[in-house]
């Protein structure tokens, strides 16, 4: 019988997540919850409130599902994997002591110091006027960190006092974060190019992801305020000895110290680094698929993705990886895992948004999508809706994502861009740079 699959979630990720799997030769069954558009066509779309656990185990009951694949961070701190694990059922996905690493940064940090690990020198306050005392120590610019999960608006880089000043006001003062912004890193501003790493994890085995970056900025050449991503692509390529650097200096010594602290971790651990003029630099974890990046790290995948979440929820991943055969074309060759990924192709994910966003936009328009699709190019939604006469229509500030593959990093460009070429609502707005090198 084949597998029955859920998939928590209803962004992008989640779409290229079900896209994935529904390529498994083991034709699972899959289901999404809640879903979007773009995850109906593939799986069963469920209308549950994911952050309702016993909704969600009682659906997994109902539906004998095998395995349960959680996407976004909010209901992985809330502990939604640990709910679903007490009812026996697998799940990729870490549980709530896990999941702290990204829903406390301070925890984060905490870690990464036992570790030993290269990151920013901080210092944690909770009060404003701690917090500004010390503003004037710190040479600027000057990382403020709001400690709790954010949705990704918790951290200024600030070049001057007064930009740092507002900050630390906004977060501890007028509360403008809530809880999550209760309490507050001032971090060393680090330099460099930044890069996303995606660990797949059983808490014993791993196998390392291709490396992806992607481009935080709404404007052309890294400008204007930050967004959720508009755009990403998979592999950057890094020297060879940055590949074991990587490896020995910081995924090594971070996955060792959750066993010592006695976390479990089953799933992905998303590590952020900086790659610094003295060497890779953690700048932050994420307990699961970072996204845009999943859209263009998966399709990149030589292994059957179910069989590889599967065997990482229930503790087997070690099995699976030794399955896994490596080819010659593999760079390099002693990346843990390097084998479940095809290293000679290039994936480009470029997002089309609502005109205004980050800030104010409309939702509702009709959406023209392009008729065209093919192996190497595919639409993945994140902010579409259904509306009551059946069309599909913009429903968020990162409408879609276009993702084109091709042997170089110019094909798989051009074959993402000729498609959302041929995209088409009210105030689509997308980065023309998505790609470049050195492009954030
Ligand atoms: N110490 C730092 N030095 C320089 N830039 C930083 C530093 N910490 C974070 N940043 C920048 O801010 C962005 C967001 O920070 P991050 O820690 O990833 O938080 P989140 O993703 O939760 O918003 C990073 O991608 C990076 O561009
Ligand atoms: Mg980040």
């Amino acid at each position: 019988m084949s597998r029955k699959v859920l998939v928590i979630g209803s962004g992008g990720r989640e779409h290229a997540i079900v896209r994935q799997l529904a390529l498994s030769e083991q034709e699972p069954s899959i289901f999404c919850a809640p879903g979007n558009p773009g995850t109906s066509k593939l799986a069963t779309n469920v209308d549950l409130d994911i952050m309702a656990s016993e909704a969600v185990v009682e659906f997994c009951k109902t539906n004998q599902i095998d395995l349960v694949i959680i996407g976004p961070e909010d209901p992985l701190i809330a502990g939604l994997a640990d709910r679903l694990h007490k009812a026996d059922f697998n799940v990729f996905g870490p549980g709530a002591m896990g999941a702290r690493l990204e829903g406390d940064k301070e925890f984060s940090k905490e870690v990464l110091a036992s570790a030993g690990v290269p990151t920013a020198r901080y210092q944690a306050f909770s009060s404003s006027h701690a917090a500004l005392k010390h503003l004037d120590t710190v040479s600027l610019p000057v990382v403020i960190k709001a400690c709790g999960a954010a949705q990704g608006k918790g951290v200024a880089v600030c070049s001057n006092r007064n930009e740092a000043e507002e900050f630390i006001r906004a977060c501890l003062d007028d509360q403008q974060f809530g809880v999550a912004g209760l309490r507050i890193l001032m971090e060393e501003c680090l330099f460099g190019p930044e890069l996303s790493i995606l660990i797949v994890t059983d808490g014993q085995d791993y196998c390392l992801l291709v490396p992806s970056r992607d481009h935080k900025r709404i404007g052309e050449g890294n400008t204007g305020p930050n967004t959720g991503g508009m755009g990403a692509f998979a592999p950057v390529k890094l020297a060879p000895s940055m590949y074991t650097e990587i490896d020995s200096r910081i995924v090594l010594p971070v996955l060792a110290e959750l066993r010592r602290r006695d976390i479990p971790y089953r799933g992905v651990l998303y590590v952020g680094l900086m790659l610094t003029e003295s060497g890779p630099q953690v700048l932050e974890f994420n307990c699961r698929f970072g996204d845009p990046e999943t859209q263009v790290v998966l399709p990149l995948l030589r292994t059957d993705f179910l069989e590889m979440c599967y065997q990482t929820a229930i503790g087997k991943l070690g099995d699976f990886l030794q399955g896994i055969h490596e080819v010659e074309d593999v760079v390099p060759l002693d990346w843990p895992g390097a084998g479940a990924s095809s290293w000679m192709r290039q994936a480009v994910v470029v997002v089309g948004a609502s005109d205004g966003y980050p800030g104010q936009y409309i939702k509702g328009r009709p959406i023209d999508l392009p008729k065209e699709l093919g192996d190497d190019r595919w639409v993945i939604h994140a902010g579409t809706a259904v509306s009551e006469d059946g069309a599909v229509v913009t429903n968020g500030g990162r409408v879609l994502g276009a993702v084109g593959t091709g042997m170089t990093l110019e094909l798989a460009k051009d074959v993402a861009y000729n498609l959302l070429e041929k995209t088409h609502f009210e105030g689509l707005i997308y980065r023309r740079d998505i790609g470049e090198s050195g492009g954030m």
